[in-house]
């Protein structure tokens, strides 16, 4: 008697049938239903598997930073090279172009600023995010901290919520004060985030970063972090997507870059086209150039 197993392996039962197994190309989603899939793939370039998050969400926490005071001005000429848009409801409604049709991954989690003490968060409500048309829903979970419990809730409840909507979530995992930033804590911190239901993490890269994929269940992408020289930044990519990173959830080394444009083009050169640092740096020069 067939069964599903039989069907699922590709066995026709000697009927010279084709049957095509068929799998979704990113780590973990087999079993998510179709609009997880089609939001996940508006997402997730699906030739490299990959994807180019521009970040530009800063100013919920750290108000106008550097290269972010005039998200008109500095980030909407971007949108175009991104395959992502990371912000808050605040920035998407009044300045990102409702017509730019970049999926978004909408910051859904809120509540303190550096101003106070960070990672003190609540959610929004769920009717805003599909209001929003977000393709992701991202919350901020800080393992290790003071927040840890309220957090994870947080991510639960929002991962309960994105099952329910087809909504793909990302858990962003906040560093806590007395962390160690290696991966023994990543690879934990990034874990907790897909048991509790993340379908997506954003965390940092570091040293044996191939561990911290290797234990989380469905893609990671990276957060750059503090602003560093372009062609440091590009090494940074490359060895995390080299390490199997998914891609990258970066701003302030592209928003801060001497050149934004042709710093987000070299990014997404080693994202997707498995550029070399060199040769992301090369292009950074080459665009730069033509002024
Ligand atoms: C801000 C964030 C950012 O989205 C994240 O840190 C990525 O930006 P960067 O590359 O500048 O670190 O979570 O609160």
């Amino acid at each position: 008697m067939a069964d599903m197993d039989d069907i699922r392996e590709g066995n026709d039962f000697g009927l010279g049938i084709e049957v095509e197994k068929k799998s979704f190309y990113l780590k973990g989603m087999d079993n998510m239903d179709w609009g997880m899939k089609d939001r996940l793939s508006r997402v997730f370039n699906k030739k490299s598997g990959r994807t180019v998050m521009l970040a530009f969400d800063h100013g919920y926490i750290m108000g106008p930073t550097s290269g972010l005071e005039r998200i008109d001005l500095n980030i909407n000429p971007l949108i175009e090279y991104a395959d992502c848009l990371m912000c808050t409801r605040g920035i998407l409604r009044t300045v990102v172009p409702a017509d730019s049709n970049k999926p978004i991954s909408l910051r859904v989690s809120a509540g303190s600023t550096i101003l106070t003490e960070l990672n003190n968060e609540v959610l929004y409500d769920i009717e805003e995010a599909i209001r929003c048309n977000a393709s992701v829903m991202a919350a901020m979970v800080e393992i290790g901290g003071k927040h840890e419990a309220s957090t994870v809730k947080n991510l639960t409840r929002l991962a309960d919520l994105g099952a329910k909507y087809s909504i793909p979530t990302m858990g962003v995992t906040a560093v806590g004060k007395d962390m160690a930033r290696d991966a023994r804590y990543f690879a934990l911190a990034s874990r907790v985030c897909a048991e509790n239901g993340s379908t997506i993490v954003k965390t940092y890269f570091t040293e044996g970063f191939e561990k911290v994929v290797n234990a989380c269940p469905v893609p990671i992408v990276i957060a750059g972090g503090k602003k560093l020289p372009e062609l440091e930044a590009l090494e940074l990519c490359y060895n995390a997507i080299q390490q199997g990173a998914a891609g990258v959830d970066m701003g302030r080394n592209v928003f801060q870059s001497e050149n934004p444009a042709a710093m987000i083009q070299a990014v997404a050169g080693v994202v997707h086209d498995n550029l070399t640092p060199k040769e992301g740096f090369d292009l950074f020069e080459t665009i730069k150039n033509q002024g």
